[in-house]
């Protein structure tokens, strides 16, 4: 279904993340994948070595998001060896922060804001030209149910981050429908991996109660009393990459077992 296409995907490097799920669902469809995270950790080459080994395609490449320089230039060695770019997954996020907005400083604000915003619309703004030449490219966004509304202790400065990736993946959208440029934005609930660790560890320290306390508390509030796993969200972000979803543009989906996406 994507034999032939080159597809990047940010923040893959976690050895249980969303980005791995991502790349392994479209190396499995055909794709040729580039697995980009903040450093090649072991789990990042190890991810590498499995898709290579079962006869799948796929390259790891070092890009701090928050610097434009780096992502140009892997976008230039990546349209060097491969001459394409039709698919663009900006998956890479931060979450890290406290739950008090009184408590978020500058540095905080400025580095969500760096990953989270301007580093998917640099990775878009690098990738786009290729994809004006070819008429053709697909660009998925991973923002959050947090992107749609305000959900208790989740930092402001990561909800205002993940709201304006939905305003970035609109623009995008309605700026190059015209030339065959899909660009949409997953919004997923609550997903079982590093990241969720870390936000339970928050809320237990908020609420005053145990991190497994706070995993419960969680589930109840999601309608289908679950999280979901990575690979259901890849699912959905192979689906917006491939040809069954060529009519769908500038939508913002959340996943996310029925949670409300809160205020
Ligand atoms: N886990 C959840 O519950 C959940 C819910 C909604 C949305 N999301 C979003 O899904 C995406 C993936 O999250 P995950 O849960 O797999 O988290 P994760 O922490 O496992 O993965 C995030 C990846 O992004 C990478 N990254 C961070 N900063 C970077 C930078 N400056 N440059 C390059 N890479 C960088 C990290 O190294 C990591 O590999 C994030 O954007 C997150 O906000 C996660």
């Amino acid at each position: 279904m994507l034999n032939g296409q080159v597809a990047i995907i940010t923040g893959a490097g976690k050895s249980a993340g969303i980005g791995k799920a991502i790349a392994l669902k479209l190396v499995a469809q055909g794709a040729t994948a580039v697995l980009i995270d903040i450093e090649k950790s072991a789990a990042l080459m190890s991810t590498i070595k499995t898709i290579n080994a079962n006869g799948g395609k796929a390259i790891a490449m070092e890009c701090d998001i928050a610097d434009t320089n780096q992502i140009n230039q892997c976008v230039e060695v990546i349209l060097r060896q491969y001459q394409r770019i039709d698919i663009l997954i900006n998956n890479a996020g931060i979450s890290g922060s406290v739950p008090y907005f009184l408590d978020i400083s500058d540095d905080v604000w400025d580095a969500s804001y760096h990953v989270n915003v301007r580093g998917a619309a640099a990775f878009c703004r690098a990738v786009i030209p290729s994809m004006l030449t070819q008429n053709k490219g697909v660009i998925v966004n991973n923002a959050s149910l947090c992107g749609l509304g305000a959900i208790n202790a989740v930092p402001a400065n990561y909800t205002a981050s993940k709201f304006a990736m939905v305003g970035l993946t609109k623009s995008i959208a309605l700026e190059y429908a015209e030339h065959n440029i899909r660009c949409n934005v997953v919004c997923p609930g609550v997903v079982n991996t590093e990241l969720r660790k870390h936000a339970m560890e928050r809320i237990a320290a908020k609420e005053n109660i145990s991190t497994t306390q706070a995993q419960e508390l969680e589930d109840l509030s999601i309608a289908m009393r679950r999280a979901a796993e990575p690979e259901e969200v890849a699912d959905l972000v192979l689906f917006l990459s491939g040809p069954d979803s060529s009519y769908i543009t500038g939508a913002a989906l959340p996943i996310a077992g029925g949670m409300a996406p809160g205020l």
